[in-house]
């Protein structure tokens, strides 16, 4: 059975890599810059450290790094790599995109580039978006890149928002190939009338770039945890069940579902909801929330970790700022 319709071509993950930066930043560390404590923020997130990337490293050396690593697990060169989606929310500037920036860092020099916004469900987006480029036959390799340097957009001065993020990249090279299923159709969804509840307000045309814009802080991330708390857990949930129903298939055929990775308690609650708690996987203890590098990085971690093996397939779920959301299945 072929996940596609309308003899559309199957398309798979050939391989991922994902970036770090060196720097390690613990709750104790956040003790000494705001009022906080390592319980708290272990007990309400699961978070125990994130890494911070240095002053003069962009966003596009950690998505270029992460890229890097991804084209050599694939075996891909970089003059192969026709489509390059970099999703993210810290770009490097407005324009040109960060993903243009990229390709010259990689030397993917005859790719097409482009930026996606969807926060935290960015990657997920751009994997479906260069998936159908691939099944069409549009383009034969796309290399998709969630990256984030998300300490450049905190108030290191708001404990409520600091102490939640971190920096990092994940990538993904996808093709063509025989696999029965692949990257089947996923769910996708979006609500504007909820963008205030989670946003970077200032510095574009709703907030130009003034002193007064820079007095009030509107260039930090801005967000109301506990709602964002609420809708993330109900939205993945329903976005897992959606997946499921569209492909006729039960949690008991998936090997592993990876969440993004927001917070302990969210990833938590929707696999005790679900009943697949011994199959969610978390890796937010070591990284934090990296925003559209997150979903990238858990699959490779989980990958690497033995998680999922050959022909297995994989949940992935996804929720960030818009708001937006989404769920797809993989055959690994
Ligand atoms: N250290 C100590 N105290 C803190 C901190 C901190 N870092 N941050 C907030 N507090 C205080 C608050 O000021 C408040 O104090 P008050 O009662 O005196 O006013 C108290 O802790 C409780 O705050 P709540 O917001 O009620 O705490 P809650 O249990 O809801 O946990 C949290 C907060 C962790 C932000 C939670 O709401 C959450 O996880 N929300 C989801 C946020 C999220 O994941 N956003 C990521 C982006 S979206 C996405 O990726 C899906």
């Amino acid at each position: 059975m072929s996940n596609q319709s309308n003899s559309l071509r199957t398309v798979s993950i050939v391989g991922t890599g994902i970036y770090l930066p060196e720097k390690v930043m613990t709750n104790r560390d956040l003790e000494k810059i705001v009022d906080t404590s390592d319980e708290w923020i272990y007990t309400r997130t699961g978070m125990h450290e994130r890494r911070i990337a240095r002053d003069d490293e962009y966003t596009s050396d950690l998505a270029a790094n992460a890229g890097r690593a991804a084209l050599a697990d694939a075996g891909v060169s970089p003059e192969e790599v026709d489509l390059l989606i970099v999703a993210t929310l810290s770009p490097d500037a407005f324009f040109p995109s960060t993903a243009c920036y990229v390709q010259d860092k990689i030397a993917a020099k005859n790719a097409y580039c482009y930026d996606l916004g969807a926060a935290c469900s960015g990657s997920l987006f751009a994997l479906e978006t260069a998936k159908n480029q691939i099944a069409t036959g549009a383009v034969e390799t796309a290399l998709v890149i969630g990256a984030e340097k998300m300490s450049t957009f905190l108030n290191w001065k708001d404990r409520n928002t600091c102490v939640l993020f971190g920096d990092g990249a994940g990538a993904f090279v996808l093709k063509a190939t025989g696999a029965e299923r692949g990257i089947m159709d996923g769910v996708f969804g979006s609500d504007g009338s909820l963008a205030h509840l989670l946003s970077t307000p200032g510095g574009g045309t709703r907030h130009p770039m003034t002193h007064d814009m820079l007095d009030e802080g509107l260039q930090y991330l801005q967000m109301e945890g506990r709602e964002v708390y609420k809708h993330a857990v109900t939205g993945m949930k329903k976005s897992v069940l959606d997946v499921l129903e569209k492909h006729n298939l039960s949690s008991d055929d998936i090997a592993c579902f990876i969440a993004h990775q927001a917070n302990a308690r969210i990833i938590e609650a929707i696999g005790k909801r679900l009943k697949v708690e011994d199959r969610m996987f978390m890796n937010v203890e070591k990284y934090a929330n990296t925003s559209a590098a997150a979903l990238p990085i858990a699959v490779h971690e989980a990958v690497q970790a033995g998680k999922v093996k050959k022909g297995d397939l994989m949940l992935l779920v996804a929720f960030g700022g818009g708001f937006t959301w989404g769920a797809n299945i993989v055959e690994w």
